[in-house]
């Protein structure tokens, strides 16, 4: 069976950028391949955050896995700090990785712009990412539009070691999803939605359903009043379209069609319908799992699978750089 692996940071709110972009596909994937998902608590650290504060988000993440449908029976859900190999690797891959290829992500460059500081981290961070994926041999990594730049450096640092020291990683590939790679801001639709961005540009997974209608019903749209897919020239309305699409199923042609001479009151009405009825179980599901203490032993379990899935990639790559493992 081909493995898939991907991650998602502990640091803030999630979004349902994040769940349309890339959870809910991880969901789905467990049907065909070995998944490997990790709540990734070592990145979160290359930008400040409040210790307890992170600790429950992880938390808190790992049960947002379990309530979107992650099975622990059928996938891997692991804290990657418990898994002490991603740190390992993480140092390897660093000194195999050059200063220019890192100063290109973007990534790095827009959370380093106007800072006055910068954590080493914060640089080093795709090197940690490729470890994360490297370590499982992965075949597969879902994320969306904003990572792929980190998992195609992540092939090329696989290309490069397995060329200077043999044959050692498998080479993975990004699955970017066709709709809803970049779900974008509700106020500011040309900006990504992101777990930083103001209180009314994100919707967030735990958001009660009065707030959610409040935000989409607030959402920046453009006053041509005609519902049409076009995100250059409408990005705000093409936004909530791909958002309605996404969570009843629908394609966005066939919105457009049902909601051709209607006014854009009916397409908020019913992406706010849409977004509830799919994170309104979600949210039932994790309140109950955040009532009891199963995760901390689905964690546990999940930390000692992935350690022993990684631990023959770890030695191997030791090896042949050259250490006595
Ligand atoms: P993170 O935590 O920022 O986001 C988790 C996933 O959500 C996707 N995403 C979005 N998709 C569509 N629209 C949006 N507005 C949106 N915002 C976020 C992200 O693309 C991502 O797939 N570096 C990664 C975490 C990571 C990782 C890994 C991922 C660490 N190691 C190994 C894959 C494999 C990150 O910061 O994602």
């Amino acid at each position: 069976m081909k493995r898939v692996f991907s991650g998602v940071k502990p640091s803030g709110n999630l979004t349902l950028g994040n769940y349309l972009g890339a959870m809910r596909h991880f969901v789905a994937m467990q049907a065909d391949y070995e998944c490997f998902y990790s709540v990734v608590d070592l990145h979160a650290l290359t930008v400040p955050q409040d210790p307890e504060a992170l600790r429950q988000q992880a938390i808190s993440l790992a049960a947002l896995y379990l309530a979107m449908g992650i099975d622990p029976e059928r996938s891997t859900l692991f804290m990657q700090s418990q898994v002490p190999a991603h740190a390992e690797l993480s140092w390897l891959l660093q000194c195999t990785s050059y200063m220019g290829e890192l100063s290109r992500m973007t990534q790095y460059k827009e959370k380093a712009e106007g800072q006055e500081s910068v954590t080493v981290g914060l640089f080093t961070y795709p090197a940690l990412m490729a470890a994360d994926i490297l370590l499982y041999q992965t075949d597969i990594v879902p994320v969306g539009e904003d990572q792929k730049q980190h998992v195609e450096l992540t092939r090329d640092i696989a290309v490069r070691f397995n060329n200077r020291f043999g044959e050692t990683f498998r080479v993975p590939e990004p699955v970017i999803p066709r709709v809803g790679a970049r779900i974008m801001s509700l106020s500011e639709p040309t900006k990504k939605m992101s777990k930083s961005s103001d209180s009314f540009g994100d919707i967030r997974l735990l958001d009660e359903p009065s707030v959610i209608k409040k935000k989409i019903n607030r959402a920046v749209t453009d006053s041509e009043a005609v519902v049409r897919y076009d995100p250059v020239a409408k990005p705000g309305l093409s936004n909530l379209l791909v958002i309605h699409a996404l969570c009843s199923g629908e394609s966005v042609a066939a919105l457009e069609e049902r909601y051709a001479g209607q006014g854009y009151g009916a397409v908020k009405k019913g992406t706010i319908e849409a977004v509830v009825s799919v994170l309104e179980p979600i949210q039932v599901r994790y309140r109950e799992l955040m009532a009891t203490d199963e995760i901390l032993d689905i964690l546990t379990a999940g930390a000692i699978k992935a350690q022993e899935a990684a631990a023959p990639t770890l030695r191997q790559a030791k090896q042949a750089m050259g250490l006595n493992v």
